[in-house]
């Protein structure tokens, strides 16, 4: 993206990447994302915080040229993925009196990746000041969002906080300030926080608590739109990392002969029927974005499979895989299943989901397609499962 200018003397010279369809090779980006750097020109020393990814590294050089930025003091790196650092190797060659600010794990993390000289280091502890003559950058260190060197920054004088992935959201938008219909922001902050943060929502607790504690009117990370409403995004986070769960019941679902999807359909109806909200998904053609953004807030989680050689199918095993390293807040979860000759569905998922903190149901197993008496356990499911919401007070 071109250079924004954020406040005097600050600017946003990061990088849009409109069409990266995949982030880690895993995370579906329907919206694009882009890599956030911010120039800070203080009256003695210039900072870059941050750099891009390296596909997009010359966008972010053409920004600083466009900048007339013949002298740059320090790039502060908040975190080493190479998303936010693997453009730091141009930036030093091309700034060659220019050092890298960061903490001592990232430092080490970045002569891992980058290969960066031990010499062009300055290392930082948390709550020291870095002096650009009329702005000084507070570093504030975040472990665990989402690697364990993570830190922000605090511009102590313009009263912004950068915070890299923290607060991020896979978006690409020119506008740096966000589209004008904040779901969208809310929408893309969520499913970032369900695929990347979530899994450290005890720790983001507690750096909410720190942050709250400074006096800003900016939040700026390196994924998405800028927050010039920061109580916008933090009481987003707050709900999304407190225990409070919603009255609803994720149902993802795979039916290879229609007998699964029968069982989905009567159970959606029934917990319908009792006031309970339902989000049947059938994860062969939901992205997984959607599955991770209902597994943030949903109380129960049903696991709808047939077998496949005696066990879940191999795209409920991957899911439920997935949903343990999230780590979701769900407090029940159970299995239905359609099998032909035998299995141990219950013991299968039961097995994959060992970090969460759930109660498991009794799980309803039917023999090839459902009959009478299968569609009346499942009504017992849908009774438990309102009793189980009832006991937490959210119907
Ligand atoms: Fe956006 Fe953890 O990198």
């Amino acid at each position: 993206m071109a250079v924004q200018k954020l406040k005097d003397n600050i600017f946003y010279v990061g990088a849009i990447h409109w069409d990266r369809p995949l982030f880690d090779e895993l995370v579906e980006l329907p919206k694009g994302t882009s890599y956030n750097a911010y120039l800070i020109k203080g009256t003695q020393k210039t900072a870059l915080l941050d750099t891009v990814d390296p596909e997009k590294s010359y966008e972010l050089m053409r920004n600083l040229e466009a900048l007339g930025i013949e002298q740059l003091d320090y790039i502060v790196a908040h975190h080493a993925e190479q998303d936010h650092s693997g453009s730091i190797p141009d930036v030093l060659e091309r700034y060659p009196q220019a050092k890298v600010v960061t903490n001592a794990k990232c430092k080490a993390f970045l002569m891992d990746l980058l290969h960066i000289e031990e010499s062009r280091f300055i290392v930082v502890k948390d709550g020291d000041t870095l002096d650009l003559g009329d702005k000084h950058l507070r570093f504030i260190f975040t472990p665990w969002v989402h690697w364990p060197e993570t830190m922000i920054s605090y511009l102590e004088e313009d009263k912004m906080l950068f915070t890299c992935d923290f607060f991020g959201s896979h978006l690409a938008t020119s506008r740096i300030f966000g589209p004008k219909d904040e779901m969208l922001i809310y929408e893309g902050a969520k499913h970032y926080y369900a695929e990347i943060m979530m899994p450290f929502r005890n720790h983001i607790k507690k750096h909410i608590e720190k942050i709250e504690q400074l006096d800003f009117d900016m939040i700026c990370p390196s994924h998405g739109c800028v927050y010039k409403n920061p109580s916008f995004i933090i009481d987003a986070y707050k709900d999304w990392v407190s225990d409070r769960v919603d009255n609803e019941v994720l149902i993802p679902y795979v039916s290879m002969h229609g007998s699964t999807k029968k069982m989905v359909e009567h159970l959606t109806d029934a917990l319908i029927e009792k006031g309970i909200h339902v989000k049947p998904f059938n994860i062969i053609n939901v992205p997984l974005g959607e599955v991770a953004m209902a597994l943030v807030n949903d109380a129960t989680v049903v696991f709808a499979t047939p077998y496949v050689l005696a066990g879940v199918h191999p795209s409920i095993a991957s899911l439920a895989y997935l949903a343990n390293a999230l780590r979701p807040k769900a407090k029940f979860a159970t299995v239905i299943a359609s099998y032909g000759w035998g299995g141990k569905g219950i013991d299968h998922i039961k097995g994959l989901l060992s970090n969460l903190k759930v109660e498991f149901l009794k799980p309803v197993l039917v023999k090839g397609d459902p009959k009478p008496d299968d569609y009346r356990a499942l009504d017992d499911l849908a009774e438990t499962i309102y009793q189980k919401h009832k006991s937490l007070g959210i119907i």
